[in-house]
C-alpha cells in the first residue's frame, strides 16, 4: 500500500522504532523502495535530471561497444543463438546505439536474444518504445536466459547497488550507521566491533579511522552472472567509475540537478551511488573460472577501440556537428573528464580476447 508519510518520514519511523540501520539499509531505501526510491520513480538521466552517462553524451560510446561486442561474437563462431543482457539500460540509448551497429553483421540480429535487467518503470517504458523492434525480454532474475553464450553490458550499473561501510578502531572494524540524534539523521558508529582477521587481507594494514565499503549486493549479481556466462560461455562487459584492488576511503556521493548533494538529507531524492571495487568483481568472477581482463579506464579502452576514427567519419557525414563531437570525445577520453575516472572491467570465458584491453 502507498504510504502517506515520505520516504525520510518512513526511515526515521523505521530508525526510532528499532534502532540505527546499515547505510546498505539505508541506500536500499533511498533507491528502490518500491514506491519512493529514487530508481522508482521519473527518468533521473540528461540536462533536465541529476545526472548524464557516457552514452547519452554521445552515440560513439554504444557504437564503440557495439564494434567489441560483434568482435567477441566472431570469436566464439558467431553462434546461431546467444544472450545480449543489459543490466540498468536506462533510457536504451547504450543498446539502440550497440544493436545499430553490430546488426550489420551478417547473422548478428538472426541470433539474439535481447534481455534487460531494470528496476525503473519509467526507464523499462522508455527501453520498450527505444528498443521493441529487437523484442526484449525483461529478467527478473539470472536464471532465465536462452540457451547459446550470454555476452553482459553494464554502464553505471553496479554503483547504483547498496554498500556497507566499516571504520578501523584500535578493537576492530566497527560499522556505520544511520541513526538519529535531536530527530536529525546522523551517522554513527556500531558499538560491536568486527574482528580485524574477518576482513580483506588487502586491508590488513589500515590505519585508526580508515574507512572501508563492501558492495555484497554487486559481489551477489556478479556471482549469479558469472556462473551463468561460465556454463554457457560469454563474457561481463561493466563500466563504472572505481578502483581496480580493494582498498580503504569513503566514496559514498549523493547528486541532484548535476551537482553534489548531502547523503543523509533527501532520501529518495537525490541519486546516492559509490565506487566500484573492481578487484573484488574480479576475485568473484575467477573463482568461477572466468578470466579477467587487466582493468582498462574509459579512455584507454575507447581510444584502443578507435574513437579517433569514428570522430572522423562521424564529423565527415556531419561537418555541422563537428565541434560538438569533438566536444563529446574530449568527454569521454578526456583524463579530466571521464576518461580516467571511468573503468572498464571484462571477465569472459578462458581463450577469448575481447578487443580494448591491454594485451
Ligand atoms: C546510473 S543509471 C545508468 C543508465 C544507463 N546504463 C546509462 O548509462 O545511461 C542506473 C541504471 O540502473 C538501474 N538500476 C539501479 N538500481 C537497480 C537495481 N537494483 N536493479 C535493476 N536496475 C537498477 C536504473 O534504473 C538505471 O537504469
Amino acid at each position: 500500500m502507498n504510504s502517506p508519510l515520505s520516504l525520510a518520514q518512513q526511515i526515521d519511523l523505521q530508525i526510532s522504532a528499532n534502532g540505527p540501520i546499515s547505510i546498505a539499509t539505508y541506500m536500499g531505501l533511498c533507491l528502490t523502495h518500491p514506491t519512493k526510491g529514487y530508481y522508482k520513480g521519473a527518468d533521473p538521466l540528461g540536462a533536465a535530471g541529476d545526472f548524464i552517462t557516457a552514452p547519452e553524451i554521445s552515440q560513439m560510446f554504444g557504437e564503440l561497444i557495439g564494434f567489441h561486442l560483434v568482435n567477441v561474437w566472431q570469436q566464439m563462431d558467431q553462434p546461431r543463438q546467444f544472450n545480449l543482457l543489459e543490466l540498468g539500460p536506462g533510457r536504451g540509448t547504450l543498446m539502440a546505439d550497440i544493436l545499430r551497429v553490430a546488426c550489420r553483421a551478417e547473422g548478428f540480429r538472426d541470433a539474439l536474444k535481447l534481455k534487460l535487467f531494470e528496476t525503473n518503470p519509467v526507464l523499462t517504458g522508455e527501453q520498450r518504445n527505444r528498443l521493441a523492434s529487437y523484442e526484449p525480454q525483461w529478467l527478473e532474475n539470472f536464471e532465465q536466459f536462452d540457451e547459446g553464450p550470454i555476452l553482459v553490458v553494464a554502464n553505471e550499473f553496479f554503483d547504483a547497488l547498496p554498500i556497507r561501510q566499516f571504520v578501523r578502531k584500535p578493537d576492530g572494524w566497527h560499522e556505520r550507521l544511520v541513526g538519529l540524534v535531536d530527530g536529525k539523521r546522523t551517522f554513527g558508529l556500531s558499538p560491536t566491533p568486527i574482528p580485524a582477521e574477518t576482513m580483506p587481507t588487502a586491508i590488513a594494514e589500515a590505519a585508526e579511522d580508515s574507512l572501508f565499503e563492501v558492495c555484497f549486493a554487486a559481489g551477489e549479481v556478479m556471482s549469479r552472472i558469472g556462473k551463468a556466462v561460465a556454463r554457457q560461455g560469454g563474457s561481463i562487459l561493466a563500466i563504472d567509475y572505481g578502483y581496480a584492488r580493494t582498498q580503504t576511503g569513503d566514496t559514498l556521493q549523493a547528486v541532484r540537478d548535476h551537482r553534489y548533494a548531502d547523503v543523509l538529507e533527501a532520501p529518495g531524492e537525490v541519486d546516492l551511488s559509490a565506487h566500484v571495487d573492481f578487484g573484488a568483481l574480479a576475485a568473484v568472477t575467477q573463482e568461477i573460472g572466468l578470466a579477467v581482463q587487466p582493468l582498462a579506464t574509459q579512455g584507454e579502452f575507447l581510444i584502443r577501440l578507435g574513437i579517433a576514427e569514428r570522430v572522423k567519419a562521424l564529423s565527415g557525414a556531419n561537418p555541422a556537428s563537428a565541434e560538438d563531437i569533438r566536444i563529446a570525445h574530449d568527454r569521454l577520453v578526456g583524463k579530466s573528464q571521464m576518461g580516467e575516472l571511468f573503468k572498464v572491467f571484462c571477465a569472459h570465458s578462458p581463450g577469448l580476447v575481447p578487443p580494448g584491453f591491454a594485451a
